[in-house]
């Protein structure tokens, strides 16, 4: 698993990592996504409220995110950046009251990468959130779907405050495989997928940010090798295996 040193979360945490990200953009063919339309995606911050991260508010007690986002800390806060505020207002916002990270999550080979998080928040309307998020099927995604992040956007090394969209394409695990070589890909049954979109990527930052397809929930961002390489993809926490694990805490049918 020595491979695996090559591997960079999509966690802000060093500065090698933010030169390494740099120099590609982070999402070459994507675009800032207005406010107000994808509102459940939420910029995940930490104690000193810098942004490390994404999540996806679920229903109003609960989101989800990276585990190795929230790994080894407690106090987070989530901020719904994606609200349209006028210019004195400030962003709706979330505490984190506990973090349930999967029993199988594990660190060296980022399987099953996945935390619900009780949150309580200041929305003032919930009426736009509701369960039609999370998928009703688990398993056979194909085709094309959207990542959405706040991570790094340009060569600035400044994470987005504004959401950004890209379209990927669910790859097969042989393919992925194939492309990753098989110590960074997921391993067969982690509960992992695979999506590419030529030089669309997700990068720094964006860890626990969605991949959503035909409107639903399907993945969570964990990790790359690079960041908008062609031909590299991404990994993502697959929600589907996670279904029964996710509907079990939060009650969500
Ligand atoms: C929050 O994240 C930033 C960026 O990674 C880091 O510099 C800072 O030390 C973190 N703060 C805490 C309290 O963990
Ligand atoms: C969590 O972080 C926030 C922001 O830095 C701080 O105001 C608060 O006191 C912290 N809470 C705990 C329980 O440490
Ligand atoms: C929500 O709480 C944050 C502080 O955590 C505050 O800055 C913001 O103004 C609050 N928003 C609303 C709508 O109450
Ligand atoms: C919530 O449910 C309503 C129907 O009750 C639907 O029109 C709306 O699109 C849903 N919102 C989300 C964010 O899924
Ligand atoms: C659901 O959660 C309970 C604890 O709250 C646990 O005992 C049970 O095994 C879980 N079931 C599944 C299917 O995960």
């Amino acid at each position: 698993m020595s491979s695996k040193i090559f591997v960079i979360s999509r966690l802000i945490f060093t500065y090698f990592l933010v030169a390494e990200c740099a120099r590609v953009k982070r999402v070459v063919g994507g675009y800032d996504v207005p406010c107000g339309t994808f509102k459940n995606v939420a910029s995940l911050r930490n104690a000193s409220l810098q942004q490390i991260c994404g999540a996806i508010i679920i229903s109003p007690d609960f989101a989800l995110t990276a585990a190795h986002c929230v790994h080894g800390n407690s106090n987070f806060t989530l901020s719904f950046n994606n609200y349209c505020i006028g210019s004195e207002d400030t962003y709706p916002t979330a505490q984190v009251l506990d973090i349930i990270t999967h029993p199988q999550y594990d660190k060296a080979s980022s399987a099953h990468d996945i935390s619900v998080l009780r949150i309580s928040h200041n929305l003032s309307d919930v009426s736009w959130l509701n369960d039609t998020i999370l998928p009703s099927f688990s398993f056979g995604i194909t085709g094309e779907c959207t990542i959405y992040g706040y991570g790094y956007k340009d060569v600035s090394e400044q994470v987005s405050e504004i959401l950004v969209a890209a379209k990927v394409f669910i790859l097969s695990l042989d393919q992925c495989i194939q492309l990753l070589g098989q110590y960074v890909a997921p391993l067969r049954d982690s509960g992992m997928i695979c999506a590419s979109g030529g030089n669309s990527d997700t990068c720094q930052g964006d860890s626990g940010g969605p991949l959503m397809c035909d409107g639903r929930l399907q993945g969570i961002s964990s990790y790359g090798l690079a960041c908008g390489l062609a031909g590299v993809p991404g990994v993502y926490v697959s929600i589907g295996p996670h279904l029964n694990w996710i509907r079990n805490i939060t009650n969500i049918l």
